[in-house]
């Protein structure tokens, strides 16, 4: 479905839900969308700051209540090696859901499970995506949010966005055993056409960062390779993070800052002392960042973003030789203002900041040396969650 628009993944959903429930037609459809960082990486666990652009690729429900009490879920993505359909009674106090195969439908058991309003009633949904899956622009928090999105719709809850955010964000702790932070499913619900949010991820403020000038393009090249090392280094770096507040007597590192750091190397372990100093210097230069972006100078933007890919290449080392690559290729290109690895790691994809004129020439250039095959995708700052006409 990645090469589908918005609209064109709803229409496929709707065929596929009308073909699996014959006489049944769908009542709501809902999209959320994927996101790419443009920097702030490993600091919003950190109580840092992210930089995050929701994207017009968009994880879509279709679907309608029931009155039997029961939840029927198929899954259209054609990666999903599992069953793609999935029917359970809607849980109850005395038989709640609980994680475990198929693994797509985890993200989704989870937002039903901590779902903020009640009680829910069946309904039977297909839900479709254009979000590359595992590729690091945040497919899972797309379909947490698409899934709340439609509970609201079927069993409205108060409205509170931030409660949505973070009820996505417990349902990836809980059930798919993954503790991110909260930069993901905050821009899926919060995103805004044409901007950038810059997110306070200790206050959970939310600055708007203009992104219209049409001589920019954000490129995103997708590596295709995912290192299977993703699932237990980041519960490691998040640990390492802790353990350098701890040490440094602060709640976080967002209360830490450099000349601290140094001032207590003797007593942190090298890679801790490292994994913080990543963490400490990717929060400064993402308020930098944010500034230059106001500012509209592009080459301060993009020397960041080189800085941000170095740190988390060395320091936090969560790079792999194919996200290095491509950013060499891209920044080896005249009028290519800066690049950078993008998400949690290890694979995926990474963010390139050009001027317009340029993008064509650098597309080329990383096809021609990249090691691998890359697949690319030039993007506009897109809405977050919403309902869609059916
Ligand atoms: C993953 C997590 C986010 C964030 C990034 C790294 O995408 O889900 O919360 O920590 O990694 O910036």
């Amino acid at each position: 479905m990645a090469g589908l628009g918005a609209s064109a993944v709803k229409e496929e959903a709707v065929r596929v839900f009308r073909e699996t429930w014959p006489g049944c037609e769908p009542s709501v459809a809902v999209a959320a969308p994927g996101r790419v960082n443009l920097i702030g990486e490993h600091t919003d666990y950190n109580q840092g700051l992210v930089l995050p652009v929701a994207l017009p690729m968009v994880t879509v429900v279709v679907g309608c209540p029931s009155t039997d009490g029961i939840i029927s879920i198929l899954t259209m993505a054609k990666e999903a090696d599992e069953p793609k359909r999935l029917v359970f009674p809607v849980p109850s106090e005395a038989n709640p859901l609980s994680p475990g195969l198929p693994c797509w439908a985890n993200y989704v058991k989870g937002v039903i499970q901590h779902y903020r309003a009640g009680p829910l009633p069946g309904f039977k949904a297909v839900m479709a995506s254009n979000v590359p899956l595992g590729g690091g622009l945040s497919s899972s928090a797309s379909l947490e949010v698409a899934m709340y999105t439609f509970l609201q719709q079927i069993c409205p809850d108060d409205g509170d966005l931030m409660e949505k955010a973070l009820t996505c964000q417990k349902a990836e702790h809980t059930f798919a055993s993954m503790p991110c932070g909260i930069m993901d499913q905050f821009i899926s619900v919060m995103g805004q056409a044409d901007h950038a949010l810059l997110i306070d991820c200790r206050s959970l403020e939310v600055s708007p960062v203009p992104l219209t000038d049409s001589s920019l393009v954000v490129l995103i090249t997708n590596s295709n390779v995912r290192h299977t090392l993703t699932g237990s280094e980041y519960p490691t770096r998040r640990k390492q993070c802790m353990e350098a507040a701890k040490a440094l007597g602060k709640e976080s590192l967002r209360d830490v800052t450099m000349a601290d750091l140094k001032a207590a190397k003797a007593c942190l372990e090298a890679e801790v002392y490292c994994r913080a100093r990543h963490v400490i210097s990717e929060i400064k230069r993402t308020a930098e960042a944010a500034e230059a972006l106001r500012c509209r100078n592009y080459w301060e933007f993009g020397k960041l973003m080189v800085q941000s890919h170095d740190s988390l290449r060395d320091d936090y080392e969560v790079s792999c030789r194919e996200l290095d690559e491509l950013v060499a290729a891209a920044m080896g290109v005249e009028g290519v203002y800066g690049s950078r690895m993008t998400g949690g790691g290890f694979g995926g994809c990474t963010v390139t900041l050009v001027d317009a004129a340029a993008v064509e020439k650098t597309i080329e250039q990383i096809k021609d040396k990249y090691s691998g095959t890359a697949t690319f995708y030039t993007t506009k700052p897109s809405r977050g969650a919403h309902v869609l006409k059916l």
